[in-house]
């Protein structure tokens, strides 16, 4: 009896313990704290590395030179983030599916694991076309990679093409994201802004 009463009681407690104020991890509902603030911390460095990219040709020398570093660094720091981004989700569960006809949800984890792909291969390219150039590589004077290879125009012409090309093929497939993202909240009606919106998950 006594017992019984003192479970009762331990429940009612336990009931009215607070909620967890930050889910950190994914859960099988939504993203987490940790892997929201990686892609939306990403999209905008993404974002930033590229304005600056696109601006350098219409720069004075010394400008295009400190630039091209500031955009090297950017770059080496998207790699690095994609590479914990990428551990962080395979050492998470994964949001459920989004209802929808069948072909969707394998769409949508097939284009999830283009853009990593792209995005790493965008950096891959950086870096080896900085390397065929005899540029060092660095994380904003926190380390720096001096060039192991003698420079070769015809291996940085090689990455370059890579890198203008997949720059494209990035841009074409986020677009592509957004757009499904956008209709499934507006068409569907779906939370997906819920799963991997900008503030602390609830
Ligand atoms: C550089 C631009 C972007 C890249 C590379 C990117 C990449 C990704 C990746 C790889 C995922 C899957 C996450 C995972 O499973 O690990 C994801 C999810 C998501 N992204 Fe983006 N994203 C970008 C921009 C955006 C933008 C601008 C929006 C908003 C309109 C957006 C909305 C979403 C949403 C809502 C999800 C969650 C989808 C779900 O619930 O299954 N993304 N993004
Ligand atoms: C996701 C990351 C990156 C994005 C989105 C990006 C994007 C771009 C874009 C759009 C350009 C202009 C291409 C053109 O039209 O000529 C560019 C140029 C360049 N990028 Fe990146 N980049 C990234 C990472 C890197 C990395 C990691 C490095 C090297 C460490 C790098 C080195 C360069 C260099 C040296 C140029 C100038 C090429 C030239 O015109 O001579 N990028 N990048």
């Amino acid at each position: 009896m006594v017992a019984g009463t003192g479970g009762a009681e331990r429940r009612a407690g336990a009931a009215r313990l607070p909620e967890p104020r930050m889910q950190f991890r994914n859960t099988t509902e939504r993203y987490g704290f940790v892997a929201r603030v990686f892609h939306w911390a990403m999209f905008l460095l993404i974002g930033l590395t590229t304005f600056l990219a696109l601006n350098m040709e219409t720069m004075s020398e010394s400008d295009k030179a400190y630039t091209e570093s500031l955009h090297r660094s950017l770059g080496v720091l998207i790699g690095v983030l994609l590479t914990l981004r990428f551990a962080w989700k395979l050492g998470n569960p994964q949001p459920a599916d989004l209802p929808g006809p069948a072909w969707m949800a394998p769409a949508a984890h097939l284009l999830h694991w283009l853009l990593y792909a792209i995005m790493l291969l965008q950096v891959v390219a950086g870096i080896g076309m900085s390397q065929a150039d005899g540029a060092e590589v660095g994380l904003f004077g926190l380390f720096t990679v001096p060039a192991v290879m003698a420079p070769d125009t015809q291996v940085e012409d090689f990455f370059l093409a890579i890198h203008e090309v997949n720059w494209i093929v990035l841009t074409v497939f986020v677009v592509g994201h957004v757009l499904a993202a956008l209709h499934h909240h507006f068409a569907d009606r779906g939370d997906v802004f819920e799963r991997m919106g900008i503030g602390p998950p609830r």
